[in-house]
């Protein structure tokens, strides 16, 4: 089976190409291409995503991403048989009127480039359609419904969360394995746990089997990974701020020579657990942001905030890592699951990925845990490829639609 999978959920264009060979139980992926086009250089000097700019640009990238990843296939065949070329111009009418009709950019260069092609030798195209931010989602949707209609390929609409989920999945077993682009879908024993800390999402999922979610934790507020951003722009640093904070927290170790205030034991940086005691097993990031904020402000009356950034860096990360920590060992525990999954931008974090593992072993030894290799923790279009061959059901185009606050347990 042969998928192509569109992502622009939120700040990513991304489109790869998968073929799946080898059995059900043990599937195994061959990535035909996996591209991402990141818009992070844009979105920075606003210090977040803003929708209606990633929606743009999204337009925009969508079709040279798509031609690349199919010449990089091998799908590309520019000149299409005049019988087809008939269909073609007819299905193009549709496409103006009815698809892509609020996409005017991303017409444009459909009719340029797309119309004319044959259609490649996939399956399935499957397609991000929540959750995410709803400009830039339809964006997508609306591409993946227009070559559904012009290429007659079934539509598969993966949740985004899922996508991370399988993201913690994909192994590479052997050296020839990791040069051709190639991964097996690890096994797992049911019930699993899965841990999803994003930009946009903290939640906390029982895997009765695969396809079968139910969320049983989640944030209150501000999720993980957008407490890190906006802490990250209190400390005066850069967008995105987890990758930021992470590396000032890591300073904090390292500077023998010049210790921060705090390590002179003049200061004292504490910060809040929010949420650690309570008998669920949801989160609250937004009571810590507060936190850092007014601490921020006391510590710069006095001192050049040089002297405690990466103090107050580190003891947010250890904060926010306690809670995911406790609150995803204590629902492992009551729900006696098997396996614990890590997925999402902020599973990039060394200390998250470091101190979850350790408690776990000490904990739960017998519990195993699955953690995404760092490259597939952003958000990618591999990982939808992936959910669509484990999980996906094909769709027509005009049962496809973009939900912004679909949830996992709403599949
Ligand atoms: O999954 P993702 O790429 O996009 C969404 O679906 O939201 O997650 C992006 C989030 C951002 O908030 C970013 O700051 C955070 O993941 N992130 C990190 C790290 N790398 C990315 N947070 C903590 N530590 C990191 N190393
Ligand atoms: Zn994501």
């Amino acid at each position: 089976m042969k998928i192509l999978a569109i992502e622009t959920s939120c700040d990513e264009t991304a489109i790869a190409i998968i073929e799946v060979t080898g059995s059900l139980k043990e599937p195994v992926i061959h990535v035909l291409s996996n591209i991402i086009s990141s818009q992070i250089k844009l979105h920075a000097k606003f210090g977040g995503v803003v929708p209606n700019l990633a929606r743009r640009e999204h337009e925009k990238n969508l079709v040279p991403i798509l031609m690349r990843a199919l010449k990089e296939s091998k799908f590309l065949q520019p000149e299409s048989r005049s019988s087809e070329k008939e269909s073609s111009h007819k299905s193009l009418v549709m496409i103006q009127n009815s698809i892509l009709n609020r996409e005017f950019k991303l017409l444009k260069q459909f009719e340029k480039k797309i119309i004319s092609l044959s259609p490649p030798d996939i399956d399935a195209i499957a397609v991000t359609f929540g959750p995410g931010l709803s400009p830039t989602l339809w964006v997508g949707v609306n591409f993946a419904r227009a070559l559904s209609y012009l290429w007659k390929k079934p539509l598969i609409p993966i949740n985004h969360m899922e996508g991370h989920i399988v993201s913690a999945l994909l192994r590479t077993a052997t050296k020839k394995q990791r040069q051709h682009g190639m991964f097996q879908v690890a096994c797992f024993k049911f019930p699993a746990l899965a841990l999803l800390v994003s930009g946009g999402h903290t939640e906390l999922v029982v895997i009765k089997k695969m396809g079968s979610y139910r969320i049983i934790g989640e944030t209150l507020d501000d999720a993980a990974g957008e407490a890190f951003d906006k802490v990250a722009r209190i400390l005066g640093l850069g967008y995105p701020g987890g990758p930021e904070i992470a590396v000032e927290a890591a300073k904090n170790h390292q500077s023998e020579t010049d210790p921060p205030l705090a390590r002179n034991a003049k200061l004292k940086i504490k910060l809040p657990r929010p949420m650690l005691h309570t008998q669920d097993y949801n989160f609250s990031f937004s009571g810590l942001k507060t936190a850092v904020l007014y601490l921020v402000r006391d510590l710069e009356k006095k001192y050049p905030i040089i002297k405690f950034r990466s103090s107050v860096a580190k003891e947010f990360q250890d904060a926010v890592v306690d809670v995911l920590v406790a609150k995803t060992l204590r629902v492992a525990k009551e729900y006696r699951v098997k396996t614990v999954l890590l997925g999402g931008g902020v599973a990039a974090n060394k200390e998250l990925r470091k101190v979850l593992q350790k408690q776990l072993k000490k904990e739960l030894p017998r519990v195993s845990y699955m953690l995404p290799d760092v490259a597939l923790t952003g958000d990618n279009a591999l990982m939808i490829a992936v959910a669509a061959a484990l999980t996906g059901k094909k769709k027509a185009w005009t049962e496809v639609h973009a939900d912004a606050n679909v949830r996992l347990d709403k599949n």
